[in-house]
């Protein structure tokens, strides 16, 4: 890792581990964007920009007659509405009731040890013993006091980039920002493929690869948080880029609410991409004195394909960015009542969950919605986050009391951003939820979204936290957020724009996160929207797990999971166990396959363990022993997607390699079955190549099979066992035996 500045050439050069990402500030000051790519040195660039006179590329007033420099042409750090550049930009801003325009130069510069943080924003930051480094650039306005500074950090043996930009009026009057982008990149070559993770609820995060067409294509949501629809995150990559070779770009935008990923290909073939917070409807004030800033984006390049992209995204995020206590330790196996009970239970049938659970070696209970208030469906409740004692027979402290005396942990689920009509909460404060005044709300889930745009709510919100983990011994909360946000307008704040609402909205939510992280080191925050609605990085900051999605059907994982392990880290999954047929589809898959899918994350049961059957309770107590022993394995080893629920339609095999190589999972589910089939092998990855490693199934169908070296099996690989039914699956370990 190194960032350097060589006052000869005017050029920033920042090394990652794997890349190296350089700027210019060039003879007009304005600063040029010269590389991004596999490791190089520090030469500057800018030879291979090479100025021509291009029809309808304007030029910036000093160079009045002279058609060779075009801001137009040029590849730009970071563009700005209004200096003849007609693409996209990453800044629409200008002093309040005139036309944005901007015209951005150097202005200064400083390198330093460390790595910057965003206050009230998620962010990098340096594991202990780290080394960090920062540079800021600032920029300033040709014509008014207003300046960006470009925020960039780098890690010591890391390959990724955090990028940021904050803006500041130190002029006297009002500033307006319309639109402020994290980040820019201009790429030379726009002839490359985009990978999204698009979905819906009960599908998220499903790979799409397309390539990049002229024009601008947008990877969005406005729906107040990441959401289940796209996921901040994509990759640009080579055409014929695949898990092991190839070059490919990662970009990830540490923020849970409306975001926008913009990607422009020009009329000359090059790439521009811009990503932060969603323009629509944006608008933000800042008076004389004040800044913003924009959410953090990361950057990761890899040479060498997905596979070396996805672990360092997954090493970056597991060391330098997820802070809970939790991070390292054993998740607990845990059982939530949700799919067992819905709405409807009895503290005396939680007990009957619990007795099960504890033996067969679960460690946690979850006590999922309808504990509060009036709440027996999700027509009401809401916002009243008193404990119905008559509904559990018991107070909240007895309960966890009893379910504690079992040798189980107890954990709970909220929805503090919601409220309903029927409560007392909306009661009391209709100005409370966000509404449009005279227009009747729209619902979703019979809710209405709280602002937490107005302190009150936030104080409230605090309040109720409190109140509730002061109540019982509670060691897990699983936080969701079930709408998307809608009727944006704030009663206590009704001068600020709906973007504006949208972005103090997350920050609001940001603060009352960080208040609980502070408050409560110990405790176990899950995070949750309609299952992963809210599944992004700027979400890990503060909780280390979240539900992947509401759908847990063992075959529809397969794919949600091998999206999500594109850009986040496995530990960061949480997936259950459910019963059969599956509540979302119908689908029925033998026990031991739902065990192996789950076992992809924090693992846990989703179902009523009390009536299972005796085989099913022997195949849950061998899963838990699985978890159990392996469980550092699935925490802190390297992920590996070894084929493609996308394209391979027969079978979906993953594997974990530890850190040591001494020890690695490997796991194939069945998706299609055929007669007189086709024998298939499955290449491992990862293991030491001279290494020797015995082979035995741990969990599902499948023979122990052997000892082989390293290299065998990551060259020659194993065969895939015959399947033995729908959806039959295996889990084998590989133990290192020797050189
Ligand atoms: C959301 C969650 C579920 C469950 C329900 C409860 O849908 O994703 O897991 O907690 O809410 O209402």
């Amino acid at each position: 890792m190194a960032i350097r500045f060589d006052a000869s050439t005017g050029t920033f050069t920042i090394h990652t581990a794997n890349s190296t990402y350089q700027m210019k500030v060039d003879e007009q000051g304005v600063l040029l964007h010269t590389y991004f790519g596999a490791l190089a040195d520090d030469s500057d660039f800018s030879y291979l920009i090479v100025p021509e006179d291009h029809g309808f590329c304007g030029q910036p007033a000093e160079y009045k007659g002279e058609r060779v420099y075009s801001l137009d042409f040029c590849p730009l750090e970071y563009p700005v509405c209004g200096t003849g550049d007609y693409r996209i930009t990453a800044l629409k801003a200008g002093p309040e009731g005139r036309t944005p325009a901007l015209d951005l130069r150097y202005f200064s510069h400083r390198i330093r040890e460390g790595k910057y943080a965003l206050p009230g924003l998620p962010a990098l930051f340096a594991k202990a013993g780290c080394g960090a480094q920062t540079l800021e650039i600032v920029l300033k306005d040709l014509y008014e006091e207003i300046y960006v500074t470009l925020y960039y950090g780098v890690f010591d043996g890391e390959n990724v980039i955090a990028r940021s930009a904050v803006v500041e009026n130190r002029g006297k009057a009002p500033a307006t920002l319309r639109r402020v982008m994290s980040m820019g990149l201009d790429f030379p070559d726009g002839d490359m493929d985009l990978i999204c993770f698009h979905g819906k609820h009960v599908g998220e995060r499903q790979y799409e690869r397309s390539a990049l067409r002229h024009g601008i294509t947008q990877i969005s949501s406005t729906r107040g948080t990441s959401s289940h629809q796209m996921n901040p995150y994509v990759i640009f990559c080579g055409k014929h880029t695949t898990e092991e070779t190839g070059s490919c770009c990662a970009l990830s935008l540490l923020y849970s609410g409306s975001f926008q990923i913009q990607a422009e290909v020009d009329q000359f073939e090059r790439l521009r991409v811009v990503c932060g917070l969603h323009e629509d409807e944006f608008s933000w004030t800042l008076q004389p004195g004040e800044s913003f800033a924009a959410p953090e984006a990361v950057l990761a390049w890899s040479e060498n394909g997905f596979e070396e992209l996805s672990l360092s995204l997954q090493r970056t995020y597991h060391d330098h960015l997820i802070r809970s206590v939790w991070k390292d330790r054993k998740r607990p196996a845990l059982v939530n009542n949700w799919e067992a009970t819905y709405f409807d239970f009895s503290g005396e049938r939680l007990l009957d969950i619990a007795r099960r659970a504890a033996e067969i070696g679960v460690d946690m209970l979850v006590l999922d919605d309808g504990w509060f208030g009036k709440r027996d469906s999700d027509h009401s409740g809401l916002g009243d986050w008193f404990v119905n004692e008559a509904k559990l027979g018991c107070s909240m402290r007895e309960l966890s009391r009893r379910i504690g005396e079992l040798g189980l942990r107890f954990g709970i689920w909220m929805e503090p951003e919601m409220v309903s009509e029927d409560s007392d909460l909306y009661r009391q404060h209709p100005d409370w939820a966000l509404t449009v005044p005279g227009r009747d709300p729209n619902r979703c889930r019979s809710q209405l979204v709280l602002d937490l745009s107005n302190r009150e709510v936030i104080a409230y919100m605090k309040r109720s936290l409190d109140a509730l983990l002061a109540c019982a011994d509670i060691s897990y909360i699983k936080w969701d957020m079930n709408r998307s946000v809608d009727n944006v307008c704030s009663a206590a704040n009704p001068q600020l724009s709906q973007g504006a609402v949208r972005h103090r909205y997350v920050l609001g939510l940001y603060e009352v996160m960080e208040y609980l992280h502070d408050k409560y080191p110990e405790l176990l925050l899950e995070g949750c929207s309609g299952g992963g609605g809210r599944f992004d990085a700027g979400m890990l900051y503060y909780a280390p797990q979240i539900w992947c999605s509401d759908n847990t059907d063992a075959i529809e994982r397969l794919r949600i999971h091998y999206g999500t392990s594109f850009g986040y880290p496995m530990s960061a999954v949480a997936a259950h166990v459910s019963a059969c047929p599956n509540h979302q589809n119908g689908r029925v898959t033998p026990f031991w396959t739902r065990g192996i899918c789950a076992m992809q994350g924090s693992f846990g049961y989703e179902l009523d363990l009390s009536r299972l059957t005796p085989e099913e309770t022997a195949e849950a107590g061998r899963q838990l022993a699985v978890y159990h022993q392996y469980y550092e394995l699935f925490l802190h080893g390297s992920y590996y997607r070894l084929s493609s629920p996308f394209e391979n339609h027969d079978f979906t095999a993953w594997s974990y390699v530890a850190p040591d190589r001494a020890c690695a999972s490997l796991s194939i589910v069945y998706t299609d079955l055929h007669g007189n089939a086709r024998p298939r092998r499955v290449r491992w990855r990862g293991l030491e190549r001279d290494a020797r490693y015995r082979l035995k199934c741990v969990l599902g169908t499948a023979a122990d099979a052997g000892t082989y070296t390293g290299a065998a099996l990551m060259q020659g690989g194993m065969a895939v066992p015959k399947p033995e039914c729908d959806y039959d699956s295996c889990m084998m370990i590989a133990e290192r035996v020797g050189l």
